[in-house]
């Protein structure tokens, strides 16, 4: 697989702060929700605990249900919340970016925690001690020539938006958002050049894969809310063009990446749709500006007045993103049959079960074709430059005497999928960079788990909170160093 790759490829690894960071009370950061989000396991959810004016404490499940309206989210004794320590990027920083820049990075994908920033959204003036870390860490990558991509917005908006003001479904919250992008724009400006304005925009319209007989009305605030997201992401990639004509801004979509069970053309068709509604309808408006034509027949079905939307077609038109990313994990089935069984998981959505694909422990099929064929049917379509942001394999690895891991599977893993980027660039894609997941060892979204590592870097920490959090470089580790260093034509272990 020789020069397949252009020289200038972006390989890396992706992070983000709510899972890695940790220094959840330091440096005056305010509280996210994953904060009060505890640890759990691929059976049993994650929870967010709570406290009543007297005292008492209780908790909900992560989506769906909610709290007492007299309740605050709180941290309350008796719970593990695994994200209050990430994997300690705050303290480690640097030895961090030391080991990226020894595997070789060219970019380095890590959000910024708007609570570090804003501490509850709605402050006039930046926390400087946050500024300032995020400086350092800036200065860090520079010393070793790595681009930071950042994502503005990755699962930990301030509590307090989420909980006095309403979350995204409030269109106040664009102001807010645009305040603290417009601060990060300036702060940065000389720091960094690729944005994500908001890390899987169409995760806020997955409700209906995990709550059992969702109702068309939490449905239909999930459209509002990816709304507001969506003008809230125009209106700072317009104004990023209008003043930093040097930025690369960027949507990041949840890659659903969907076949049909059977070649039943009623599979066919829910296969289309479902793609439609949840991959195409929110990527089609950054990348297009404007909704497309099936949206239509979207809001009628979830009885969502259109005008709520159509409104603000001016801002959406003017707010087209320069880059595609996506998460790529797994792929699942659609079908209309209704005597099969939708047990087949993954990232954020699910589906049935495909019987030519092996599935990991937490059920996620692993399916590096898929990633040819997503990145040529995304390519056809927008013909803009595409990077996957997230890939790789959530699994358990074991730790030897020695503190080495001999992690084959996942530098299996990974090298099918280098394949597979390589045959879509060979067809003609335009891919221009690879962050693999949880390039170290970080806490899982989903679960909440240290036991899912993604990491080529592995981290001494457990699911309790134990561990020295020393670093060990795993046998992925020295591969990946060896992939980069030969732009990806030297795969072999
Ligand atoms: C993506 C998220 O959905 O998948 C990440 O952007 C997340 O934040 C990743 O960690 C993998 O999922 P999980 O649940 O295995 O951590």
């Amino acid at each position: 697989m020789n020069d397949v790759f252009p020289k200038d490829f972006l390989w890396g690894g992706a992070t983000a702060a709510n899972q890695y960071e940790g220094g959840w009370n330091e440096g005056g950061r305010g509280l996210a929700k994953t904060d009060v989000t505890t640890g759990a396991t691929a059976q049993t959810p994650r929870y967010i605990t709570y406290q009543m004016p007297d005292g008492t404490i209780g908790k909900i499940s992560q989506r769906g249900e909610k709290k007492p309206e007299t309740a605050k989210f709180s941290v309350v004794d008796g719970y593990y919340y695994p994200n209050h320590v990430g994997t300690d990027f705050y303290h480690r920083y640097k030895e961090d970016i030391a080991l990226f820049a020894q595997m070789g990075f060219k970019i380095f994908r890590m959000s910024i925690a708007w609570p570090r920033i804003f501490p509850k959204g709605i402050e006039s003036k930046p926390n400087q001690e946050g500024l300032d870390f995020y400086h350092k860490v800036f200065d860090e990558l520079k010393k070793y020539n790595i681009q930071p991509l950042v994502t503005i917005s990755h699962y930990d908006d301030p509590l307090y938006i989420e909980e006095e003001l309403g979350g995204w479904e409030n269109p106040e919250i664009v102001n807010l958002y645009e305040k603290l992008c417009k601060v990060l724009f300036e702060e940065y400006k000389e720091d960094v050049a690729y944005w994500l304005t908001f890390n899987e925009i169409n995760a806020a319209i997955m409700d209906r894969f995990f709550i059992k007989d969702v109702s068309d009305d939490l449905v239909k605030a999930g459209y509002i809310k990816l709304h507001n997201q969506l003008v809230a992401s125009a209106k700072v990639v317009k104004y990023a063009h209008d003043h930093y004509p040097q930025f690369k801004m960027g949507c990041m979509i949840a890659g659903l990446v969907t076949y049909p069970l059977t070649c039943d053309p009623k599979d066919i068709l829910a296969t289309q749709q479902k793609v439609q509604e949840l991959f195409y309808y929110p990527a089609d408006v950054q990348v297009r500006g404007a909704y497309p034509n099936f949206a239509k027949k979207v809001w009628e079905k979830y009885a969502i007045n259109s005008s709520l939307f159509e409104k603000d077609a001016e801002t959406l038109k003017q707010g087209k993103v320069d880059f595609f990313t996506y998460s790529y994990y797994s792929t699942s089935c659609e079908t209309t049959h209704e005597d099969v069984e939708l047990d087949g998981g993954g990232n954020l959505s699910m589906g049935a079960k495909n019987p030519y694909l092996q599935y990991t422990e937490w059920g996620w099929s692993q399916d590096p074709d898929g990633l040819r064929y997503s990145l040529n049917d995304i390519y056809d379509r927008y013909l803009i430059p595409i990077m996957i942001v997230e890939n790789g394999l959530g699994c358990i690895d074991e730790i030897d005497e020695n503190n080495v891991v001999h992690d084959t599977y996942r530098i299996e893993y990974m090298k099918c999928h280098i394949e597979s980027m390589a045959e879509a660039i060979a067809d003609g894609v335009n891919l221009i960079g690879y962050t693999p997941w949880g390039c170290i060892d970080l806490v899982s979204a989903s679960t909440g788990e240290m036991r899912k590592r993604y990491g080529m870097i592995y981290v001494d920490m457990d699911d309790d909170g134990l561990g020295s959090l020393n670093r060990y470089k795993k046998d992925s580790f020295h591969w990946y160093k060896k992939v980069i260093s030969s732009n990806g034509s030297d795969l072999s272990n």
